[in-house]
């Protein structure tokens, strides 16, 4: 079997939690190696995944380890410079969310992947959820989506992400607005936002907004970063069906005013009660994977994340 081969920059939190061990387990990929900036973390990362080239480098290690594809798992200030030298240089691209500090970062990633012919992926990895995508599955067969709903609420009171470099509508709350998209299926026309600064005078904590989609779907965000606890909870109706979902437990999907619902468990529908991969993390490096043995175009492509950063922006320009 052909593998295709991946080397990886960081050794952070994301990377030893959810993406490594979800790349070791496919047979069809071979992790050529492993940089980061901090020797210790470089280390105890390669030895945990079985990695053997280590680089404080990345340059110097995609010119010695001549990958395809390359995992960029950083904080999203760190990451630009990096991310268009590995698209310069012709391979595909992973980033986790957001997928830059800007809009224009964004845009220029999309650019940069476009002119050198290959994929550029971005982490949204509520769409590769299974619970999401069953649940979605089983809405869509009653027709076009009518209504969606996201609510990402936390208890959080520490500022801006990054001491600052980055919003929290732009780095955290921005899933539950690319899922909103992806739940519709469509663009967005119009969109009126609702951002505020609620119990803190310097960062901005609630993002409400209310869109419309180019398939007449209504879609709702409820985020608020200020309150009892994290709850991410998902919406989807169609004529005469309604999915509630909440990704780390259960969907509850109705049907024709019948009291009784279909309840569906996330790690039943995932076949694991592992995170990472009843959290959608596996199916979305299982698609990456695919995508770049395929030619396709992965669903969360920087393309299309361009567009999720629009919308975060619109939000914003539109606020109450
Ligand atoms: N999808 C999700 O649900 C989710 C959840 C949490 C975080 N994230 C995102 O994941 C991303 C990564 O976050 P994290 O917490 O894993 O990061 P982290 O800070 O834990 O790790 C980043 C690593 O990159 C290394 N690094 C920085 N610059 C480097 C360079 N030039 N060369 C080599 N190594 C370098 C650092 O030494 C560090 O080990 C962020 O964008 C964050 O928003 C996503």
């Amino acid at each position: 079997m052909e593998k295709v081969r991946v080397a990886l920059i960081g050794a952070g939190g994301m990377a030893n939690s959810v993406h490594y061990p979800s790349l070791v387990k496919f047979e069809d990929v071979d992790l050529v190696g492993l940089c980061d900036l901090v020797e210790d973390k470089l280390n105890a990362t390669a030895d945990k995944f079985g990695i053997e080239r280590r680089y404080t480098d990345y340059r110097r290690m995609l010119e010695e380890t001549q990958p395809q594809a390359v995992y960029v798992l950083m904080p999203p200030h760190h990451l630009f410079d990096l991310a268009i030298y590995v698209l310069e240089a012709k391979l595909h691209l992973f980033i986790e969310k957001p997928p830059g500090v800007t809009t224009e970062h964004t845009r220029q990633m999309a650019l940069s992947a476009e002119r050198s012919g290959v994929l550029a992926m971005v982490g949204f990895n509520r769409r590769y959820i299974p619970l999401l995508n069953k649940c979605k599955e089983m809405v869509s067969e009653r027709g076009e989506m009518l209504h969606c709903v996201a609510t990402f609420y936390k208890h959080h009171f520490a500022g801006a992400y990054y001491k600052g470099a980055v919003d929290i509508l732009t780095s955290d709350c921005i899933h539950a607005v690319d899922t909103l998209r992806w739940m519709a299926g469509a663009d967005v026309t119009d969109v009126v936002g609702d951002v505020r600064y609620l119990c803190e005078e310097t960062y901005a904590n609630s993002f409400n907004a209310l869109m419309r989609f180019d398939n007449d779907c209504s879609g709702v965000l409820l985020g608020n970063w200020c309150v009892g606890k994290r709850v991410h909870t998902f919406e989807m109706h169609a004529r005469g069906i309604s999915a509630f979902v909440d990704c780390n437990s259960v969907a509850h999907v109705y049907r024709d005013n019948q009291e009784e619902g279909v309840t569906l468990s996330a790690t039943e529908v995932a076949g694991s009660d592992e995170n990472r991969v009843f959290y959608g993390f596996e199916a979305q490096s299982r698609h990456f994977i695919d995508c770049i043995k395929t030619g396709a175009e992965p669903s969360s492509s920087m393309q299309d994340a361009v567009k999720t950063m629009e919308l975060v922006d619109a939000i914003y320009q539109t606020t109450l």
